[in-house]
């Protein structure tokens, strides 16, 4: 972090206080295709990025960009409905902004969703929850630490709550929605993997590959937020299948079981409560 990028945060924590003093406990981050959950929760104000002195913008199509603030049950809830990415240009520590903007604003855990191609689980439409992740792209840390945020070397042994994990996984067995579990990893984009690059990937210990999650994961436990995480699959990763990747339809992958993970993480929050 830079002096400058302090003064940004520090900035836009100011700008978005004085447009909402609403103070979530949890914050839930959408990836591509699942920014419809943001209109399913009891809404009560929302600020678009742009409004937010010294945010980035998301520039991808079906990414809004935007703080949707309600609840879901009693539970106070700050939705990412689009989030930045590293292959957009920005920097690591850019696209960590809205997690560490809404940590400062309160919220103790971090519900993180994305879409992914498939290794462990190559139907398009399962539902992966992560209980790792591998990192190829910069940390979100590089550069001068801000102790008010957190240390300096923050450990990374158990990233993915294993308590809120397990009520995930239970959730998802009484609501009779099937939920695999496994190891993310973010590759930078914006073209997808090679075939090769995905078997290097499935050698490293990688069960889903995509391109975000990790840098937020490690943003928000620099911060001591808790995480959980579910990835989508919207494809069979490159060679996985002989099926090529010019047309991934992450519609198809909602259609299939958008609803599902929508009520497994509403449900799962509900249930977390007591742990935040
Ligand atoms: N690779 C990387 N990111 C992705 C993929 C993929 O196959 N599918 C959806 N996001």
């Amino acid at each position: 972090m830079q002096a400058q990028y302090i003064t940004d945060l520090q900035k836009a924590y100011m700008s978005l206080r004085s447009k909402t003093d609403f103070c979530p406990q949890v914050l839930l981050v959408l990836g591509s295709g699942l920014g419809d959950f943001a209109n399913k929760i009891d809404k009560v104000a929302q600020v678009s990025y742009s409004e937010i002195e010294g945010m980035p913008v998301s520039t991808v199509s079906g990414h809004v960009g935007k703080f949707v603030f309600g609840y879901v049950g009693d539970v106070r809830v700050a939705v990412m409905q689009g989030r930045i990415h590293y292959y957009e240009g920005y920097t690591s520590q850019q696209c960590v902004m809205p997690v560490r903007l809404m940590g400062m604003a309160g919220a103790k855990l971090m519900f993180v969703t994305n879409a992914a191609g498939g290794i462990k689980y190559p139907e398009i439409g399962a539902l992966m929850r992560i209980t790792d992740h591998i990192s190829l792209v910069p940390s979100p840390l590089i550069g001068q630490n801000w102790d008010v945020l957190g240390k300096r070397f923050p450990d990374m042994t158990k990233p993915y709550d294993e308590q809120i994990g397990k009520i995930v996984d239970g959730t998802a067995k009484e609501l009779g929605i099937r939920l695999g579990t496994g190891v993310y990893i973010q590759f930078s984009g914006p073209n997808y993997e090679t075939a090769s690059e995905v078997a290097m990937a499935r050698t490293l210990g990688a069960d889903a590959v995509g391109m975000s999650t990790a840098i937020e994961v490690i943003a928000a436990r620099h911060m001591g937020i808790k995480v959980a995480g579910i990835s989508c699959i919207t494809n069979p990763a490159c060679g996985i299948t002989s099926m090529a990747l010019d047309n991934v339809d992450e519609a198809l992958a909602v259609e299939r079981t958008g609803g599902k993970m929508q009520e497994l993480i509403f449900e799962s929050i509900k249930r977390i409560k007591d742990l935040i």
